[in-house]
Parts: C-alpha cells; sequence; structure tokens
C-alpha cells in the first residue's frame, strides 16, 4: 500500500480520472444553490442533477471532483472510526458516455495501481435484483475477472445495494468497495452489511440508469455513472490507520484536544474535532449561527462541542485554541481555505453558549431548592426549548448534583414538538431533492435579465460573482467597485421590468464553447466548462451560458423589483430583489 497525505491523495485522484478523459469541476458550495429544498450538499451528485436527467454539462460527458459534503443524518455516529459530519466526496461521473465496465475498471485500477491497496484486501457487493432491476450478474462477473475472490463478492438487496438522489430523482443499483480490515470476523455471517468494523465502505459506484418519479420507477433517457468516494475514510485505508482521527485530516485537531484534555474520553474528543471542523466549513460558506435552518445546524455543533469540552474539563476560552488548530488541519486539506470571520463568530457564540449555560444553571438551582430529587421532563424541555440547553447537558449537570432526571417525561413532550416542526418541514421540504419548482425557474431568468441590465446601466466590467435562488428571492453578486446609487438601481429595475414587458422568448443553442465565447456569451465558469455549452438567449437582450431551466418568455415573471444592495466582499456587490404578482 502507497500512503499518501490527504492533500495528495486529493490530487492523485483528479489526475487520474482527468488522464481518463474527465474534465475536473470545482466543489459546489454547502449551501446548495438555486435549491432551497434541502440544508445542505450531501453528495457529489447533488448539484448535478439536472445533467443525471439529460440536460448538456457544460463541461461535458466525464467529470470528476471532490465535493464539499456535510450529512447530519450520522451525527450520532460521530466518535466512531469513520463518520464524519463534514467531508470530502471524491466523485467521477459518466454522463450518458461510459456505463459499467469502464468505472468499475477505473475504479479497480485507481486502487489497486495508485494506492496499491492488495486486491486481496477488497470487497464488494451488488445488487441482487428485484423487481425494479435484475441480478446484477454483469457487474460481479466483471469484479471476478479483476480478481476479486467470490468469496469477497456479495448480493445485496435494494437496502443496501440502490442510490436514491431523493424523494424523486435519477436512482439505480449500485456496486459498493469495502476495504477489509484485519480482524477477525463477527460472526459466520458476517458481511459488508454489518457494522462490525471488519469492512468499511470507501468508494460507491452507481448505475443511474433510472428515474424515480411518482408513478414508479422509470428508465432515464441517458445511462450515467455517479460514483463517491468519501476522501477522509480512503486516507484512513492509505495510511494504514484504524481511525480517521489518527489520520493527518485531524493532526492538529487532536493533538491539541490531546494536550488540553484533563480526562481522557476518546469519544468527547472527537465529537469536538469533527463538529468543530464541521461547523467550521458551513460558517465558510457564509451562514451565521441561529435558530432556524442551516444557522441552526451549527448552532447544535457548536454548542455539542462545547458540551465535550466541558466534559473533558476544558475551559471555553480554549475554544478557540482548538479552532486555531481545526483551520490549520483545514488550510492542509484544502490548500486555498480562508477562515474569514470564523475566529470571531465562534468567540460570540462561545460567550452566548456561556450566558445560556448560567441561565439554565440558574433554573436548575431553583429545582434544587425547592428540594426536588428528580427534574421533571418539562423543565428538561423548557431548558431545552427555551434556552437551546442540550438536554444531555441537564442530564450531566443533574448527575453532579445527586439528582434525576425525567428523561422519559422530556423524550414525550420533545416527540411532541418534534411533530409539529415535521408538519412544518414537510411543506418546505416538499419540493425534494431535484425539483426546480416553478418560482426558482423564473428567479433565474430574472437573474439572466438583471445581469444584461447590470451591464447596459453600469458597464461592460459586471460580470456575475455569484447566485443563489431561493423560491422567495434571488441574490446575485457582481464585480463593481463601488455602490450602486439608487438612481442607477431604478434604471436597472425599469430595464428588466421592460424586458419583461416586451414578453421575449427565451430559448438556447448548444454550440461550441469556442463559438459560444466569440458571440460573446456571458459565462461565468469559463475553465468549467467542456468542448459544448449550452447557450440562453432572451430575445437578443442576454446570452449566457448556462444549463437551465428557463421560463419560456419573460412575461411569465411578474413585476421585478430590486430590495437591497450591499456590498458582498472586496469589489463584489450584492443585490437581492423579488419577483411580485402585477
Ligand atoms: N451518490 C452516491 C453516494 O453518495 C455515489 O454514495
Amino acid at each position: 500500500m502507497k500512503e499518501f497525505s490527504v492533500k495528495d491523495l486529493k490530487k492523485e485522484y483528479i489526475s487520474f480520472f482527468v488522464s481518463k478523459g474527465h474534465k475536473e469541476i470545482k466543489s459546489a458550495s454547502l449551501i446548495p444553490e438555486n435549491d432551497s429544498s434541502v440544508l445542505f450538499t450531501t453528495a457529489g451528485m447533488q448539484p448535478l442533477v439536472p445533467y443525471l436527467l439529460g440536460e448538456i454539462h457544460p463541461a461535458g460527458k466525464r467529470i470528476v471532483d471532490s465535493q464539499k459534503c456535510i450529512r447530519t443524518v450520522d451525527i450520532d455516529d460521530v466518535g466512531d472510526n469513520s463518520h464524519l459530519t463534514f467531508f470530502e466526496m471524491l466523485g467521477n461521473w459518466s454522463l450518458g458516455d461510459y456505463f459499467k465496465n469502464e468505472s468499475i475498471e477505473y475504479s479497480f485500477e485507481f486502487l489497486t495501481k495508485h494506492l496499491m491497496i492488495p486486491t486481496s484486501k477488497l470487497a464488494v457487493t451488488v445488487f441482487e435484483g428485484d423487481e425494479d432491476a435484475p441480478r446484477d450478474e454483469e457487474v460481479a462477473k466483471k469484479w471476478e475477472e479483476l480478481g476479486i475472490k467470490k468469496e469477497n463478492i456479495f448480493y445485496l438487496p435494494k437496502k443496501h445495494n440502490w442510490w436514491w438522489a431523493g424523494e424523486e430523482g435519477p436512482c439505480g443499483p449500485d456496486t459498493e468497495i469495502f476495504y477489509i480490515f484485519d480482524k477477525e470476523k463477527c460472526s459466520d455471517n458476517c458481511s459488508p452489511a454489518c457494522d462490525c468494523g471488519k469492512y468499511m465502505e470507501i468508494w460507491n459506484n452507481v448505475f443511474m440508469e433510472y428515474n424515480k418519479e411518482k408513478g414508479g420507477i422509470k428508465p432515464l433517457k441517458q445511462k450515467n455513472v455517479d460514483t463517491g468516494m468519501g476522501l477522509e475514510r480512503i486516507v484512513t485505508v492509505s495510511q494504514n490507520k484504524d481511525s480517521v482521527y489518527d489520520t493527518d485530516v485531524f493532526y492538529n485537531t487532536m493533538k491539541k484536544i490531546n494536550e488540553l484534555s484533563k480526562v481522557d474520553i476518546k469519544e468527547s474528543k472527537r465529537i469536538i474535532a469533527d463538529h468543530l471542523r464541521a461547523s467550521t466549513m458551513i460558517m465558510n460558506d457564509g451562514v451565521k449561527p441561529s435558530n432556524v435552518d442551516q444557522g441552526y445546524i451549527v448552532r447544535r455543533l457548536l454548542r455539542r462541542s462545547l458540551r465535550h469540552m466541558r466534559k473533558l474539563d476544558i475551559d471555553f476560552d480554549k475554544a478557540l485554541e482548538i479552532e486555531g488548530a481545526v483551520i490549520l488541519d483545514l488550510k492542509n486539506q484544502l490548500g486555498d481555505f480562508d477562515e474569514k470571520e470564523v475566529l470571531s463568530v465562534l468567540k460570540e457564540e462561545v460567550e452566548k453558549f456561556r450566558k445560556t449555560l448560567a441561565k439554565g444553571l440558574k433554573r436548575i438551582n431553583e429545582e434544587i431548592e425547592k428540594g426536588v430529587k428528580t427534574l421533571e421532563g418539562e423543565v428538561v424541555f423548557r431548558l431545552y426549548d427555551t434556552f437551546g440547553f442540550p438536554p444531555e447537558l441537564t442530564e450531566e449537570i443533574a448527575k453532579e448534583n445527586n439528582l434525576k432526571v425525567d428523561m422519559e417525561g422530556f423524550k414525550t413532550l420533545f416527540k411532541k414538538h418534534q411533530e409539529k416542526s415535521r408538519q412544518g418541514a414537510e411543506n418546505k421540504f416538499k419540493g425534494g431533492l431535484k425539483s426546480t419548482g416553478e418560482m426558482e425557474t423564473k428567479y433565474h431568468t430574472a437573474t439572466h435579465l438583471l445581469n444584461a441590465a447590470l451591464k447596459e446601466v453600469l458597464g461592460p466590467h459586471i460580470h456575475q460573482k455569484g447566485s443563489n435562488i431561493t423560491e422567495e428571492r434571488l441574490r446575485f453578486d457582481f464585480s463593481h467597485p463601488e455602490k450602486v446609487s439608487r438612481e442607477n438601481l431604478d434604471k436597472v429595475e425599469a430595464l428588466v421590468n421592460q424586458k419583461i414587458e416586451e414578453n421575449l422568448p427565451v430559448t438556447f443553442k448548444v454550440m461550441s464553447k469556442e463559438d459560444a465565447i466569440n458571440s460573446g456569451a456571458e459565462a461565468m465558469f469559463i475553465d468549467r466548462y467542456g468542448d459544448e455549452v449550452k447557450v440562453y438567449f432572451i430575445g437578443d437582450f442576454s446570452k449566457e451560458i448556462c444549463g437551465g431551466p428557463h421560463v419560456n418568455s419573460t412575461g411569465e415573471l411578474g413585476h421585478f423589483k430590486i430590495k437591497k444592495e450591499e456590498s458582498s466582499s472586496s469589489g463584489v456587490r450584492r443585490i437581492k430583489a423579488v419577483l411580485e404578482e402585477k
């Protein structure tokens, strides 16, 4: 086996797939753009859904990247050897190009010839077949041909070997690759489906030839390959460690935490490391701690790490020291990582939590003074609901004061509360992962109009620097050195509304990248595109390289209104605008 640092392993992977004709694209933000239906990017394929469904990707049919991901569903597993809240997913895609055989050959070649993992250390799982798709003998045969022993090939059902993008969207059977650790099997039935630690999943190759629709599973227009390999996991294998926390991914962080801890609890140390790292990455993509959406997750991650610091008897003041080490490790992994305001935001959060803690302690002391022997579920729930006080913390403090806690009572109240918020969330999430709703589509077209109008009013130096769309508004960042005057904003607004009134047709053409650029099409990610691109036209007012989707004509948009103009970063301004009914 060859040992790679996290940074070098990523490079090796990208250049391997580039050598196989793939184009590298940059990681999308952790906060999904143009999609308010999910909180975070959870897999490399997520930003690629339209292209898996058949849109033409500007970079071509073979793509490779390392995508930043957040998974909060695994939060309870954090602390074990391999689950992380933030991780990078190495991925390669065939958008209607190669399929099963080549995909498996590539994975095998990379693992055995580049990382030099012995074939005998690899196990694979294959879809066993059901009414939706046949047993994948083809894939199993391929693995056998490459030298994987029959005893290391496992057929498993949908639960394990089928990958879904969401409630609706592209999906298909997959083959998963596992690393076999030198450790006894836990039973005669031990297989990659079991989590005793004998097998660790490292790579998932999904053969996306189906689409999950309301009416069931239907074949897609094209056969795609979607793969994902957890960078930090494969680094663990390459560095021959049992756990990701023993690799260079966490080198400075774990060293610092070990130095500061006065108590030795492995799980707590890992939770602090993981949660600070994940919240840092989310904040770095523009989220501040708050009580809603992504901000709430950040707050929860930070409070959970502070709670575990308390368990290790580390003073909260030291959170910034640990954060310094986390930043160092992230810089090492990501290269161009810039911590922005993360440290000052963390400082504020620590202070807030200190106050919360003081209030909570006061409340608990009131109970103690009353002479109660058990903290009622109601008290625990109020502490949680009003002060954001984690119930585990209440439990710990109670224990320190020889009090019992009615956790069952708390759980009942909590479930009731969850039921209520789920009802709210269902409305919010009903779009599912893949859908671009009607409003988002309108805002998408309005963004093109705004871009063109800004150029006309302010000058040709205007270029898009970023865009974010929800069903309620658009946000557009563009290059411009100074504040835009109200007078100019009015002009831009009027021009967009004029173009809406003109009810211009929105059409697209597929052309070569060269032709598109030469014709003056607006292009944001010039180096990301492949040879063929899609160019959207709005009458002859706007011309932009883009994947879509868009409305058919501008008359559908309603009335355009700029709500805010502000600075985004140096040399970049930000406009927030809405569409209103006419
Ligand atoms: N989309 C697949 C996964 O996330 C590759 O496992």
